[in-house]
């Protein structure tokens, strides 16, 4: 037992706002002014001007964030790609980016879209085979990029390992941790120079919010990062700030009832005659098991899975669940389906056209486990 060094389940609670000094609320209110009275003197020692470039809300936000990833500072963004954006574009500014070819498709998107127009070069590689990391890097490579668990094949990267050839070659080190969260793996212990999140998914938890979030392990661009967000304008709403740092609240219960869910619906399917293969860290049958279970303390809530039968079957597989719904994202507390080759933001052309992703929710698990039984029917019985 030890005060000072307080656990996840107690950060989340107390890690943000406080009790109000001013009228003793338990819960921080919502200030949505957009402008803050100056001092006497000119001044602003009350540390808020004008909510563009800061709000209280968002302050609280950032510090909780910052203190559960073990950073030394966060910014709080308006969705998770301006958090990526801003990431990527510091670390990775005059050079080249190295991502993991499996990476997000919105980072890609930036990537080629939107920093390339400032000069910034990208190239993908398997962030998992080290030999690979070190064969890809470029003289100016500046930052290299990974994600805990990736999307959607659940790939386990070694975050400790890819930071250390990063800092190695004089590079950065930044991690998306938006599928595993600060609950079951904290970046910035393994090494990791910033840890970022798109805190829409499971930091807010309950699908009603856009923002993300970008944690700095030490102070030096902490300023730099402020400024930039202050001067561009992707500054997240007080009402969203408020909205996350509620959900906030409940993160590592949420997390461990993703995390269990997720492990009992994974080893259903992976008994049910329509199933070819299923992708769970947490399960045995997954590739790097034994990596997952050395680097991270929990599983997630997302696994994906092939049915037997092509992109049709899959597609009617997601239009019969009825707790499962047949909608895109991820970290809500309703379970979601996602025929991934159809989806809006899928972008890689090498998977196969039949694996469905599941984000398991926070439902009872029979009751889900009940509900893709019957939705497999269709596959069974090619109904
Ligand atoms: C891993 C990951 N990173 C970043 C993002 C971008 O977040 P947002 O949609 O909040 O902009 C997403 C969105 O799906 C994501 O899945």
């Amino acid at each position: 037992m030890d005060l000072e060094e307080p656990h996840v389940e107690t950060l989340v609670v107390h890690g943000g706002a406080g009790v109000d000094p001013q009228t003793g609320a338990v819960v921080e209110p919502i200030i949505m002014s957009t402008t803050f009275e100056r001092d006497p003197d000119g001044g602003h020692s009350r540390g808020y001007f004008y909510s563009k470039a800061g709000n209280p809300n968002q302050s609280s936000l950032e510090r909780t964030v910052a203190t559960l990833e073990r950073g030394a500072g966060g910014v709080a963004y308006a969705s998770g790609s301006a958090a990526v954006l801003a990431a990527l574009s510091i670390a990775g500014q005059g050079g080249h980016v190295l991502v993991p070819d499996d990476v997000f498709q919105g980072t890609i998107r930036l990537l080629r879209l939107s920093l390339s127009r400032w000069g910034i070069r990208f190239s993908t590689v398997d962030m998992t085979d080290s030999a690979a990391v070190r064969t890809a890097l470029e003289p100016d490579t500046r930052l290299v990029w990974a994600e805990g668990l990736s999307n959607p094949l659940l790939k386990v990267t070694d975050i400790a390992q890819v930071a250390e050839i990063a800092h190695e070659h004089g590079a950065l080190c930044a991690v998306d941790n938006t599928f595993v969260t600060p609950v079951f793996q904290q970046p910035v212990r393994a090494g990791a120079d910033f840890v970022l999140h798109s805190a829409t998914k499971y930091l807010a938890g309950h699908a009603d919010v856009l923002a993300g979030v970008l944690v700095v392990a030490e102070t030096s661009l902490l300023d730099q990062l402020r400024t930039l967000q202050w001067i561009e304008g992707a500054t997240p709403s007080p009402f969203d700030c408020w909205l996350t740092a509620r959900g906030l609240k409940t993160l590592p219960v949420r997390m461990h009832a993703h995390a269990d869910h997720a492990a009992e619906v994974a080893a259903f399917l992976e008994q049910h005659p329509a199933i070819d293969w299923v992708r769970y860290p947490g399960r045995p049958s997954h590739p790097q098991h034994e990596l997952a279970k050395e680097v991270m303390s929990g599983f997630g809530g997302i696994l994906s899975f092939t049915i037997r039968g092509g992109a049709d079957i899959a597609t009617r597989v997601a239009a019969r669940t009825r707790y499962f719904v047949n909608a895109t994202s991820f970290g809500a507390p309703e379970s979601l389906i996602q025929h991934v080759a159809s989806a809006p933001t899928h972008g890689s052309g090498h998977l196969p056209d039949n694996v469905l992703r599941l984000s398991v929710g926070l439902e009872h698990p029979d009751d889900l486990i009940a509900d893709l039984d019957q939705a497999l029917d269709v596959v069974t019985q090619r109904a």
